[in-house]
């Protein structure tokens, strides 16, 4: 049980006025939690602060060798004004396996939890009110060693801040383009893929500008070895609703295993439908849009919540999904998982933290 030391500001932001209006991850709220790792003497310190800067000496570690994991939450607030999160366990989790892979120290999952709650908590007013809305909340560890030897750090800071936000694309609910890459990798076998580290990120932000120049939303990746094989889309995973059943790449290393993933699959297995995680070939894919068979095509992540995705292009061909509006299994996954999270649906499956 951590002991959080708390200083509160004591010159509060305005919240924001027009909540309709938030962006995704554009304000930021009034505290942040921080804990610090010191080789020898393990995590330590743990506080919630008035949100602000760091003093960071240029020669840090994550300045150049990019020593950094994060993760994606969200806080929603119910109508009976309770704040609840969505199975924070998994989140705790997957930041321990991104963490051996980066040979950064663990975080306890119960120290995780405990300290997004006990932030979460003292800024529940910045819960957003509004439908659709929620408080996104970042978690993430930075390698703070001065010195610029390539090794682990041996001193690190844990942080979490947390962003009033609404939808994470502009589209909001509405369908997006996707550009299918086939110059430029995301993941390969043995690399960081599964992982939630910065460098992921910072790799692939050159393939989606050249998309979002032709305007698509995001990219859509191949496997790294032979560029066949769908993989994720930069912030979300993604899944094809083929002639009646779902599939979606295996999460064998190179793919982000995602939280709102692995809550649509279990659903959609409730529900009665067959899931093929798997090799897909993007190949199969515009065939079966080509024979009308392609009857879905949907996101899933934290922040992208579920996406309808209304047409793909790869190598020039196009695939136009459906009849460009959101269709009925994206519609009821993304109505069920924003019931729960929203507390409008009974929470059925102990998936709800208050
Ligand atoms: C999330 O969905 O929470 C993510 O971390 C994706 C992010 C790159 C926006």
């Amino acid at each position: 049980m951590l002991d959080i030391k708390l200083t509160r500001t004591t010159a509060p932001k305005a919240k924001p006025e027009d909540e309709t209006k938030l962006g995704f991850g554009k304000k930021f709220t009034d505290h942040m939690f921080v804990m610090d790792y010191t080789e020898g003497k393990g995590w330590h310190d743990p506080r919630i602060v008035p949100y602000g800067p760091f003093a960071l000496d240029p020669a840090c570690v994550v300045f150049h060798y990019a020593q950094e994991i994060f993760e994606g939450m969200k806080a929603y607030r119910t109508a009976d004004d309770t704040i609840q999160l969505f199975r924070p366990e998994c989140n705790a989790q997957r930041m321990q396996d991104s963490a051996d892979r980066l040979c950064i120290p663990k975080i306890p999952v119960e120290d995780y939890i405990q300290a997004v709650k006990a932030l979460v908590d003292v800024e529940r007013d910045w819960v957003p009110h509004t439908d659709g809305a929620s408080l996104y909340i970042r978690p993430f560890v930075f390698a703070t060693d001065v010195g610029l030897g390539v090794h682990a750090s041996k001193e690190y800071i844990f942080c979490i801040i947390c962003s009033p936000s609404g939808a994470y694309y502009a589209e909001g609910i509405n369908p997006v383009r996707i550009y299918v890459e086939d110059e430029y990798i995301r993941a390969a076998p043995g690399l960081t893929g599964f992982t939630k580290c910065g460098g992921n990120y910072a790799a692939s932000i050159k393939a989606g500008e050249l998309a979002e120049e032709q305007g698509y939303a995001q990219v859509l990746w191949l496997d790294g070895v032979e560029k066949k094989y769908v993989e994720e889309v930069g912030s979300m995973n993604i899944m094809f609703k083929i002639d009646g059943k779902i599939y979606t790449a295996a999460t064998v290393g190179t793919v982000l295993p995602g939280v709102t993933r692995r809550s649509c699959i279990e659903l959609l297995r409730d529900w009665g439908y067959e899931v093929v995680e798997g090799k897909i070939a993007i190949a199969d894919i515009m065939k079966a849009a080509r024979e009308g068979k392609l009857e879905e095509v949907f996101g899933t992540g934290t922040a992208a919540v579920v996406s309808p995705v209304k047409e793909l292009v790869w190598k020039g061909e196009h695939a136009y999904i459906g009849d460009g509006k959101i269709g009925p299994v994206t519609q009821k996954l993304y109505d069920t998982m924003t019931g729960m999270q929203w507390g409008r649906l009974p929470d059925t499956k102990g998936w709800i933290v208050p």
